[in-house]
């Protein structure tokens, strides 16, 4: 966002007092001390839209943001359009938004910002051509680039006084200030002379979208540190939302149809001399999501090509947030074998090996739990996933995209999903109360409250499980032995308590002689609270769905499909256990009895019985 807009924002949320703004739409009420009310986003019949001072936030369809998101959202506009919104409401002066004049202000502005970034890389460019650039330029030799390549790249040298590049832009008629805005200069502590920012040091041109340069990278030749010094944010130069090299990258993505990022200035510039254009870096910061979205645009498909280090992979498994929040690209990752980045691997492989490598790159969120699941004994798995795996679902709000993100991790470390769903929903969410509950003492009731959120008595349920709710809502009495069902369901079925005690009513019903779908809804909305209530509208809502010839065959397919998961879990579970135990000396003698049990697992299994 331009620097000035950013100061109309700040000022006009400084003004508004968001409870206020709300509360013109929503009635609020106070709960412990906290302004809530029903969430205007979505539907519902107990509050979940919290207020805070400076945000708003709802636990339901986790909605959340500050006055002018609110506004955005209620009234369909565009930001500009929403601070100017504010700013008429609350009486506000906001000459920015006074379009002409301020938008051609502004303008100037860059503009000149711009050009001084060029002249520095012009200057830059230049020193590294003299006799006091030969070092940087035999060190860049050195590490393999080619001189029309150090052209291409716009690599420079700083001069050799440390306040060469201020002196050079002062005669042209920059302003200091502007200078120092954009980290080329740097006042002295002892008398507030400028001399500049990077000495010393090689200096590589960062750009935006454009190719407008916006900053620069300087690498220390002589060990100094840090190793890279670069520009800091500033009016031009946002270090979150920027990728190196994705200027020039952009359209080799497009055309080859995929992006590879990378660490370091040097593997993006190393790789594309090798023959990979479609490199971009992060530059060694955190992969964000404005970067993730850059890189939308231009292409679907990207692969995270870490260090093979340990700094490497924490980076890969930080970018599976960003990823799942971004669903329309699909990121794969892999890593380099230790000791190698990008730059030193392309360099002593060559660049088939690389491609090889790119070919196993796998799916982060496998390629992350992979990486997790190698260095955890299996004992430690439960707590891995309820721990790092289930704040990670956390972020898809999609129901489908979870559900289906909840069985692959199912499939690869063997607990059931069920049980990740219940934990997912113990984490985003409270535990409902019954209602009509009986009145018990403080203790006891907060310690079954307790009991509750850990059962999570109504875990999200899946396909299957809601195929079985299904099925028996819409029996006819007598087209199953409710008595075997429930048997069965014990068994196979990972059901919260709440779940449960609905299926058992569904039975109680059937054996009385009644449908459980011709119930009027009281007779089950006595005992329900609204998230059963919820349940049992989608189950009659889904009707056609359950119009059915052979009730009991149809059941029995929910329930041999749910053995089948699970006994698939359980191999895979096998599988692992038995490529750790062909590693280990000491458990060599396991591997035939896995093996054995896997083969067991796989014959076809038993017709499910329901009579
Ligand atoms: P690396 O340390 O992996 O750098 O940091 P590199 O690119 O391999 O450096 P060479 O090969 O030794 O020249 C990766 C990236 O992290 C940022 C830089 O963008 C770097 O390319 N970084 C690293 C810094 O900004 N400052 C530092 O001090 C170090
Ligand atoms: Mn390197």
């Amino acid at each position: 966002m331009s620097d000035s807009l950013d100061d109309v924002k700040k000022r006009i949320l400084g003004r508004v007092t968001l409870a206020q703004l709300i509360g013109e739409t929503v009635s609020l009420e106070t709960r412990s001390g906290r302004p809530v009310g029903l969430c205007p986003f979505h539907n519902e019949k107990s509050p979940s839209f919290n207020l805070y001072d400076d945000h708003f936030y709802c636990f339901g369809c986790k909605k959340n943001g500050d006055a002018i998101d609110f506004v955005r959202e209620t009234q369909g506009l565009g930001f500009v359009d929403a601070l100017r919104y504010l700013a008429g409401k609350y009486g506000i002066e906001v000459p920015e938004l006074d379009a002409s004049r301020s938008r051609d202000g502004r303008r100037r502005q860059d503009v000149s910002l711009f050009k001084m970034m060029a002249e520095a890389q012009e200057f830059y460019v230049a020193a590294l051509q003299t006799p006091h650039g030969k070092p940087a330029l035999d060190y860049l030799l050195g590490r393999g680039f080619t001189p029309e390549h150090i052209a291409a790249c716009g690599f420079g040298m700083t001069p050799a006084e440390g306040f060469g590049l201020v002196r050079h832009l002062r005669a042209k008629g920059y302003r200091e200030d502007d200078m120092a805005d954009c980290s080329l200069a740097t006042a002295s502590a002892r008398d507030g002379r400028s001399f500049d920012f990077l000495r010393t040091r090689l200096t590589l041109p960062i750009a935006d979208q454009q190719g407008r340069i916006i900053g620069f990278g300087g690498r220390t030749l002589d060990g100094a540190h840090p190793k890279y010094l670069n520009s800091r944010d500033s009016k031009l130069f946002d270090k979150s939302r920027t990728l190196f090299g994705f200027d020039k990258a952009r359209s080799r993505m497009r055309e080859r149809g995929r992006a590879i990022l990378v660490e370091g200035y040097m593997d993006t510039l190393q790789l594309w001399q090798a023959g990979l254009p479609e490199v971009v870096a992060c530059m060694g910061t955190a992969f964000t999501e404005h970067q993730l979205k850059l890189l939308r645009h231009a292409t679907g498909q990207l692969i995270l090509l870490f260090d093979g280090d340990t700094a490497g992979q924490k980076a890969t498994l930080a970018a599976v947030n960003i990823a799942l929040t971004v669903p329309e690209v699909h990121v794969r990752a892999v890593s380099l074998s230790a000791g190698e980045d990008p730059d030193s691997f392309v360099r002593k492989f060559g660049l088939e090996a690389l491609e090889a490598e790119l070919d196993k790159a796998v799916d982060l969120l496998d390629f992350a739990v992979g990486e997790r699941l190698k260095s955890t004994p299996s004992l430690a798995i439960p707590s891995v996933v309820s721990n790092e795996f289930v704040p990670w679902l956390a972020h898809v709000s999609d129901r489908l995209q979870r559900s289906y993100l909840i069985g692959r991790i199912a499939n690869l470390t063997g607990i059931p999903a069920s049980h990740i769903e219940s934990q997912l929903h113990g984490s985003t969410k409270a535990a409902p109360r019954r209602q009509g509950a009986a009145a018990k003492s403080s203790a006891e009731e907060s310690q079954a409250e307790a009991a509750k959120a850990q059962l999570a008595p109504w875990p999200p349920l899946d396909l299957t499980g809601f195929d079985l709710f299904g099925h028996l809502y819409h029996a006819q009495p007598g087209e199953l032995n409710t008595k075997t069902v429930m048997e069965v369901v014990r068994q196979d079925f990972d059901l919260g308590g709440e779940h449960f005690a609905l299926l058992g009513e569904f039975c109680a019903a059937l054996e009385r002689g009644e449908a459980p779908s011709a119930q009027p809804d009281h007779a089950w909305s006595l005992s329900l609270d609204p998230e059963g209530a919820a349940l049992l509208a989608r189950l009659h809502a889904a009707t056609p769905a359950f119009t059915c010839q052979n009730r009991k065959g149809s059941v029995a397919q929910v329930i041999g499909y749910v053995r089948q998961r699970r006994v698939k879990q359980t191999i895979s579970r096998l599988k692992t256990e038995m490529s750790r135990a062909a590693v280990d000396p000491s458990r060599r003698s396991e591997v035939n009895d896995i093996l054995k049990t896997i083969h067991e697992l796989t014959r076809p299994p038993a017709a499910v019985a329901l009579d």
